[in-house]
């Protein structure tokens, strides 16, 4: 790989261990994979902070860049962990807070941003072309399919390297000839709260690169169906006709094309859970952003003033920052018993109970609580979810 006069004085240590090792690690993984050269990153994201996902080891592994004098290059974002940062969720159990407070305290330390979320384009808009070094699957997947801006997706060890040298390695979706659509998918006449549901075929069905072709989709519905691509297959780039600028992915001259209809995905709906059932409504994967937080206030607060008192746990996940923006709305949504959880990925933690049910809009929640947390789930949009809750669904 070639390297510039100043990245081997990087790699030879005269600029310390850290930065040595930070770029070694990013020289390695490009050597592997086949990479030119190293390019500069004008916005990081750290992903694998979670100390349920991590543990000791990669604690160790953060306070020993942070003990040594590392310092963020670049603008540096950070992923939610394994707790809720305003310690009132009485669904995200507090057991790692001490453990994930020290994880968080290193990475500000090192100059990274107390973001703490997933949609880290809430904070810097990624702009086309230009190259990111990110972690979070459905974070990558906006960046390249809505943004046209170009990253992988990168681990969270390699997320830090980044972020303290400013580099990553010229190599996949960095490359144009990465960037080729070979599949068109056409959407036949799904309704805009299945969207996840069609991530989710996408993610297992479709391997290479597609377009997908649906003219009215808003921007909720994209990040539910991206989102849930990125979890159920390796997707972190999906053109989507007149959203993905032109200039950001290329068709291949012969595309395979198919087209989905909801009898291909409503075996990823999940059953209706029973009268009897124990049920957990969980929005907010990826987290909401202020749009979606607002109106899903809005919703709940005219259910509440028409008498709606949740039956059953609503968790709600968002930015951290939003304890500042929206204090007020957080005091009374908590007020009327919903649990909102800020700075955390409701998916890596503890829930303090086990539900028979989670009804969610979110394809990726559905993916991960499935495979993973072996619970049951239900599709629903956000509104159904409400009216469930308010016993009127
Ligand atoms: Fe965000 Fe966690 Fe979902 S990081 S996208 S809430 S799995």
């Amino acid at each position: 790989m070639y390297l510039t006069p100043i990245q081997e004085k990087i790699l030879n240590g005269e600029y310390g261990w850290v930065y040595a090792k930070a770029l070694e690690m990013i020289v390695k993984v490009g050597e592997v994979l086949g990479a030119d050269k190293l390019i500069p990153v004008k916005h990081v994201h750290v992903s694998g902070v979670s100390y349920t996902n991590i543990g000791d080891y990669g604690l160790e592994f953060i306070r020993e860049f942070y003990s040594k004098g590392g310092f963020a290059k670049v603008y540096t974002t950070i992923n939610p962990g394994c707790v809720d940062l305003t310690s009132a969720s009485k669904l995200i159990s507090n057991q790692y807070f001490n453990k994930q407070y020290e994880i968080n305290n290193y990475l500000e330390k090192m100059g990274f941003k107390p973001t703490y979320t997933c949609i880290p384009y809430l904070h810097r808009r990624p702009v086309l072309n230009e190259h990111l070094a990110w972690g979070e699957s459905s974070a990558v997947i906006i960046a390249n399919s809505i943004y046209g801006a170009r990253t992988n997706r990168e681990g969270g060890p390699l997320t830090i390297a980044s972020a303290l040298t400013g580099y990553t390695y010229n190599y996949g979706l960095h490359i144009d000839n990465e960037r080729i659509v070979n599949t068109i998918v056409s959407i036949e006449n799904i309704e805009s709260k299945y969207y996840g549901l069609i991530g989710l075929w996408i993610g297992e069905n479709i391997t290479n690169k597609p377009l997908v072709r649906k003219t009215q989709l808003d921007y909720n519905s994209l990040k539910t169906l991206l989102a849930a691509a990125a979890a159920s297959g390796d997707h972190a780039l999906i053109a989507i006709d007149k959203v993905t600028p032109e200039k950001s992915f290329f068709i291949n001259d012969s595309v395979e094309r198919v087209s989905i209809d909801f009898k291909d995905i409503d075996k990823y709906l999940g059953s209706e859970p029973s009268v009897d059932s124990k049920v957990i409504g969980f929005i907010g994967c990826p987290h909401l952003d202020p749009k979606e937080f607002i109106d899903l206030y809005n919703y709940l607060v005219v259910k509440y003033s028409k008498n709606c008192k949740l039956r059953s746990n609503l968790l709600i996940s968002i930015p951290y920052v939003y304890n500042k923006v929206f204090s007020e709305e957080i005091s009374t949504l908590r007020r009327i018993g919903v649990d909102v959880t800020l700075g955390t990925c409701p998916i890596v933690s503890i829930l303090t109970e086990k539900p028979d049910y989670v009804l969610t809009n979110s394809g990726k929640a559905y993916f991960y609580l499935k495979k993973h947390k072996g619970l049951e789930l239900r599709i629903c949009s956000i509104s159904e979810i409400i009216n469930y809750m308010c016993g009127s669904g």
